[in-house]
């Protein structure tokens, strides 16, 4: 029985044309200027694309990689489009940072709404890609309601725990579930959407279901496994969630403490999601959108796999350029030789050497203050040396 699982787990090519990736097509909006009033709609409420009257909303279709569900929610809800755009900054800034000195350093998040292939063939990397924007998004929400930013949503309920400590639970809490919510609404439905569509054309026509080599990989397998990732990064959020406490009482004593949960600042959740990035697991998709491990055999247990991140094509080493791939190469970025790690000239410039070069810097320096007002700087020349792969 296994073995005919195992016989239908396959990757499915799908004749028509496709779209992958489209639900992070959005993080595109970072490099936008767009302005969100509500006054171009208020005059003609649901018809702004009809009514000829440019919406941000069908610019950010047009442009700004929207799809039809997206920019559907944009018009409903317009007044939550400035914080996506926040989010999609949140996002690709933790990318950016999180991975500043690795071989792949998360530029292609930049080249939105086009994607290169490292972030449509379901690569780890694209698996980081989709949790950090679940996650930002979810992120930048909870503070919004919270913030009082929003009319739909207000600070977090109560938590269920009763407190252990000397306090009561109080003040305003990142809401994470409303920002949680959201996400699955703006993110996830794409997927869903592309999943429910593509199972419904196979089982209607019977397209036949080839066995692919590798790289071949099929609609609805990336838009399940782009789900579990998205999930994942949303669950990271809630676990994130801490404990804050202030007191209140006379003259600073702590007689009352009220406490609420509060999100970490966005970076530890890049690094959390760093660590799962680099623990993800290899799985099958099928045609159908189930995600079986590939390591079936060495048990990876399913509650383990809803944990960590997960992809279906293996990634290059990104030592050298190939476009196929996605992969931009690290000719010309700077190294470091004193160190080991990531960022070192041996593993970024992936055994080709690197070169010195100096770099003058003309400075003023060694300022003091003569009387009371008047400053004098000597003019000093620093060279430090940096390092560039060949
Ligand atoms: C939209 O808002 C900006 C400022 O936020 C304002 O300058 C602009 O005139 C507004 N546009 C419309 C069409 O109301
Ligand atoms: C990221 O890598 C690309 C390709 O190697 C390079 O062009 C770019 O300058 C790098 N960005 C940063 C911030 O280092
Ligand atoms: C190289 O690594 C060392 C040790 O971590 C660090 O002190 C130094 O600032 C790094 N150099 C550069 C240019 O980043």
């Amino acid at each position: 029985m296994a073995k005919v699982l195992y016989a239908v787990v396959v990757y499915v090519v799908l004749v028509f044309f496709v779209n992958f990736g489209e639900s992070i097509k959005w993080l595109s909006l970072q490099q936008s200027h767009l302005q969100w009033n509500l006054s171009s709609l208020n005059n003609n409420p649901g018809r702004g694309i009809r009514s000829g009257v440019r919406s941000p909303c069908t610019i950010a279709r047009r442009r700004y990689g929207f799809v039809k569900i997206q920019a559907k929610l944009c018009r409903h809800s317009m007044e939550v489009m400035p914080h996506v755009q926040a989010a999609a900054v949140l996002a690709s800034e933790t990318c950016r940072s999180v991975f500043m000195n690795r071989r792949w350093n998360c530029s292609s998040i930049f080249m939105a709404p086009f994607l290169p292939p490292d972030l449509t063939r379901a690569t780890r990397e694209q698996a980081y890609v989709y949790a950090i924007s679940s996650a930002a998004l979810t992120y930048t929400m909870a503070r919004a309601c919270s913030s009082g930013a929003l009319y739909h949503c207000t600070c977090a309920s109560k938590p269920p725990a009763v407190p252990n400590g000397q306090f009561q639970w109080g003040g305003c809490g990142d809401n994470v579930q409303w920002g949680a919510q959201f996400t699955r609404r703006f993110i996830d439905n794409v997927e869903k959407h592309t999943l429910e569509k593509r199972s419904k054309e196979i089982t209607d026509s019977k397209k036949v279901v080839k066995m692919q080599s590798d790289e071949a990989v099929g609609t609805n397998a990336v838009a399940a496994v782009n789900l579990h990732n998205n999930r994942v990064g949303r669950k990271v959020m809630v676990e994130s969630l801490r404990t804050q406490c202030k007191c209140h009482g006379v003259s600073g004593s702590c007689n009352i403490k009220t406490c609420w949960k509060a999100l970490p600042p966005m970076s530890e959740i890049g690094v959390r999601l760093l660590e799962k990035y680099t623990n993800a697991i290899k799985v099958y998709g099928d045609a159908f959108g189930e995600i079986i491990p590939e390591k079936t055999a060495k048990r990876v247990k399913k509650a383990a796999s809803t944990q960590l991140l997960v992809y279906i094509s293996k990634s290059p080493d990104y030592c050298t350029k190939d476009d196929k791939l996605g992969s931009f190469g690290t000719v010309g970025r700077q190294c470091n030789v004193s160190t080991s790690g990531p960022e070192s000239c041996r593993q970024l410039c992936c055994g080709r050497g690197y070169r010195t070069v100096v770099d003058e810097k003309i400075e003023r320096c060694q300022c003091k203050f003569y009387n009371c007002c008047y400053v004098k700087c000597q003019i000093c020349r620093t060279k430090t040396q940096v390092y560039e792969c060949l």
